[in-house]
Order: C-alpha cells, then structure tokens, then sequence
C-alpha cells in the first residue's frame, strides 16, 4: 500500500478507515511538536534542510529528497509490506501463523519491549539537540538533521504501535514517551546511554556507529517478532536506520583520515603535535570507541537472562537474522558462556542457549562493530603506521551482566583491581581529552568547507557535490 500524503499523519496503514485511532493520534501529534519545538533542534527551525522522506516503502526509491524546514517534515507511520503467509520462525510456536493481534498473554511483554525501543528515538534528538551549534560542515549538519527527524518519526512508528494494540494503556505509555527527557534528574529516559551528554561531533559519530548500531540489532530482533505489526513496523525502521550507521561510520573515518594528513604533514605521530595542529589524534580516537562500545554492550542485557528465554520461547523477540540459524527452537541447546571464576580466572559455563539470547546478539553486535575497525585500520596501515584500533573486550567495563564490575584491561584479561583502578582513566576519555575535543568544536557554515578536524566526505548527499548548500541557515 502507498503511502497517503494528504492525511494530517501521513501512513500506510489505511488510518482513514480507523477514526478512533485517528483521532487519538491526531490528539498526540500537537504534543508531539511541542516536544519537537522544545527538545528538538529548536535553534534550526526556520532553517532549509535538504531531506529525505519516506514515499513508500519498497526497496527500490522509497524516498523523496528536497528542502524542508524541520518542523514542517512529514512523520507518519510507515510499515513495510506484509508477507503474505508469514508463519512464526523461532520458539514454541514455530511454523504458526503470526498474529495481527498481540496475544493477551504476552501483552506486558510486548508493552515493555515497544516503550523501551519507543524511548531511545526521543532520547537521541534530545541528547544531540545542541550539535547544530558547532557543525564541522553543512554537510554534516544535514545529516545530524536527518537523523533527528527519522529518530522522531521512529518514535512515530512505536508510538502508533501501543495506541493502535494497548488501548488506554497503551495512550498513557505514549504520554510519557514525550515526559522522560534524557539526563533528566526526576524522569530520565530508561536506559543508561541515552543519559549520556553527547556535547561534541566525535561523541556524535561515535553514538551513531555504536548506539545506533544497537539499535539496529533490536530492531532486527523485533522484526523476527510474531507480533506481525510490529516485525513490518522495524523492518522498515532498518531502512532509515541504515544511514545513521553510515554517518557513524564515515564521521569517524574522516576524523582519522584528518589525524593521517596531519601526521603525514608534521611528519611525526605524536598525539600532543597532532592536537596542537588541531587534529584529534588517535589514542584519543581509541579511548573514545573504548567508552561507546562498551556502554552499548550493556544495552543487549545480561548473559544469561531467563526473561530472554522467555520472550524467545514465546515468540516475542527472535535472534538478528533468525534465518541464518538452522535450529529455530533452540529448546534443548546450550551455549558455552565464559564467566569470572571468582578467583581472577574465567571460567566456561554451559547455559541453555535460550538464556543466552542477549549473549548471542551481543556477540552478533559486537562482529558488526569490528567491520569498521577493520576498516579504518586499513587506512592507517596504508598511511604507513602501526597503530591498531581495537575494540574492547565484551567483558571490559561492564555495569550488567556476569562481567559486571570486573576488573579486566581492554582485552578482556583479568587484572587485579588496584591495577584496574589506576589504568582506568588511560583508557577512557579524560577530561582533558573531552575538553581538547570540545575546544575544536567551532562551526563551520559554508558551503563546501570542513572544520580542521575532520576530512572531507568522498561524496554527497543524494549524488550532490560536497559543496551543495545542504542546509539554508534562516
Ligand atoms: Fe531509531
Ligand atoms: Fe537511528
């Protein structure tokens, strides 16, 4: 089905035919801008943004890209084409038809799953509604934009999810998507990382290719759900979401690809000269991905975790690309977990696999990070140097979990804890370095131009040159 530009909220999902749910949606829209206007890029609103929107929802040109002013952009509820048959892949249920209807039985659960995804969207623009100020480049300022906006319409698609199957409950629920605000003292948001303050561009990439990485992995677990309306809603939230990655992925590039140039200029690689030619060097880079990566993997849950097996085992939430796996029952499988063994050791624990589910998609994460890594450690080896980025241990600096509170170097070697103690600072962002990144932050806002600190990306927007006017500053 198309999608209907003509209604107020925009959809695909025929919400002419509904005029309760309509209604109710039309109610929650105007508290969704105020939101927007508050907590959003509130510094940017009478400004041309060169966006993209979904027209449709098929693979092939579902979006649409012009000059839209934020506040006026087109949220709406999109789901991805219903496959026709679709039968339950993983848990009891296995081979079933999915339901239309979430299952009164697993209505909690379900509730729980979609406000916990639906509350990382808002958190996110929240968190980065200040970037807009310090933009190292018009290009990377549209790009912070598209992100917020589908954050917001990401927020959207949960939010029609709990009106249109959780009735009061579920409208309650959506009220309070909009009263949590990240870092909040009284009402924080509910999870840990989108409490933390991203103040800079290097902490801006580095949430994009890690924390929305993760949610790129919950949502390719909600999109094997059973619950069908909710697997179609995240699989189309996986088309947007894949160029949030891409921003991660190359902001990051680009800052290493400046530290090389720079390196290469001063003929030296030592950090203090590259930062004082006002590149970021890369040990600074390194403790940057040490403090993202390892506060994501937390966001995946405990190793071994009964509340996975049972959302498995019902059919709620599958693994990412459930189909690659041959065994989609997994009811008499185990896993083998590696856990501290009390005496400063590891130790192998055999768990039921279907406990393990946080661990297998964390692992799953984690080989989809490395894939970057490799990648700007490539263009380090062809630049002529030795140093090697590396991601930690899926046990360094854990706060849940088996490894929760261990002390380990990054690689994942137990350590005695005085020694932790001390190392620690060396291997996360310092002040000092926080403070030389936030020193660098400094807005760039002509066409075509970068800031110091960061390498031109190889190409632009929509098959536009570099140097196109992607936002017209009001
Ligand atoms: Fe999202
Ligand atoms: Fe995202």
């Amino acid at each position: 089905m198309s999608i209907d530009y003509a209604e107020r909220i925009p959809n695909n999902v025929n919400l002419a035919n509904d005029r309760t749910l309509q209604r109710a949606l039309e109610h929650w829209q105007p508290k969704f801008l105020d939101w927007w206007h508050q907590l959003g890029p509130h510094d940017f609103a009478g400004s041309d943004v060169y966006l993209r929107t979904a027209v449709g929802v098929d693979a092939q040109g579902w979006a649409n890209y012009g000059y839209v002013k934020m506040p006026d952009y087109r949220w709406g509820i999109f789901l991805a084409d219903a496959l026709p048959d679709r039968k339950i892949g993983f848990g009891d249920a296995y081979g079933q038809p999915v339901w239309q209807q979430v299952p009164g039985e697993f209505r909690s659960q379900f509730r729980r799953l979609i406000v916990t995804q639906g509350d990382t969207e808002p958190a996110s623009v929240e968190q980065q509604h200040l970037l807009g100020r310090t933009c190292p480049s018009l290009y990377d300022l549209r790009n912070l934009f598209q992100i917020n906006v589908e954050e917001g319409r990401h927020l959207w698609a949960m939010v029609y999810l709990l009106h249109a199957y959780f009735g009061r409950d579920g409208r309650e629920e959506a009220e309070e998507l909009l009263a949590r605000h990240s870092g909040d003292a009284d009402k924080p948001r509910i999870l840990g990382t989108f409490n933390e303050p991203i103040a800079d561009w290097l902490s801006f990439f580095m949430f994009s290719y890690f924390t929305d990485r993760d949610g790129k992995f919950q949502l390719k677990s909600l999109a094997e759900s059973s619950f069908d309306p909710l697997a179609r809603t995240c699989r189309f939230m996986l088309t947007e979401e894949a160029h949030h990655m891409f921003v991660g992925d190359t902001g990051i590039g680009r800052v290493i690809r400046r530290a090389l140039e720079v390196m290469k200029e001063l003929g030296t690689d030592d950090p203090a000269a590259v930062r004082r030619h006002g590149a970021i060097d890369l040990p600074t880079v390194q403790r940057y991905i040490n403090f993202w990566f390892t506060s994501c993997l937390d966001l995946f849950g405990s190793e071994v975790s009964s509340n996975a097996a049972v959302t498995f085992a019902n059919g709620i939430k599958g693994r990412p690309d459930e189909s690659q796996y041959e065994d989609h029952v997994c009811a008499n499988a185990t896993f083998p977990l590696e856990v501290p063994d009390g005496r400063g050791g590891v130790a192998t624990d055999t768990v039921p696999l279907r406990n393990a589910m946080n661990e297998v998609a964390r692992i799953a994460y984690a080989k989809d990070c490395d894939i970057g890594v490799k990648r700007w450690n490539m263009a380090i080896k062809r630049a002529g140097h030795d140093f090697q980025l590396a991601l930690p241990s899926l046990r360094f600096r854990r706060s849940i979990g088996a490894w929760a509170g261990a002390a380990t170097d990054p690689a994942g070697k137990p350590i005695a804890r005085a020694e932790y103690d001390r190392r620690l600072p060396d291997w996360l962002p310092s002040e000092s370095d926080r403070a030389f990144v936030g020193s660098l932050m400094h807005p760039v806002r002509e066409p075509g131009k970068m800031a110091g600190w960061i390498a031109p990306p190889d190409r632009g927007i929509n098959n536009l040159p570099v140097a196109y006017e992607y936002v017209r500053l009001s």
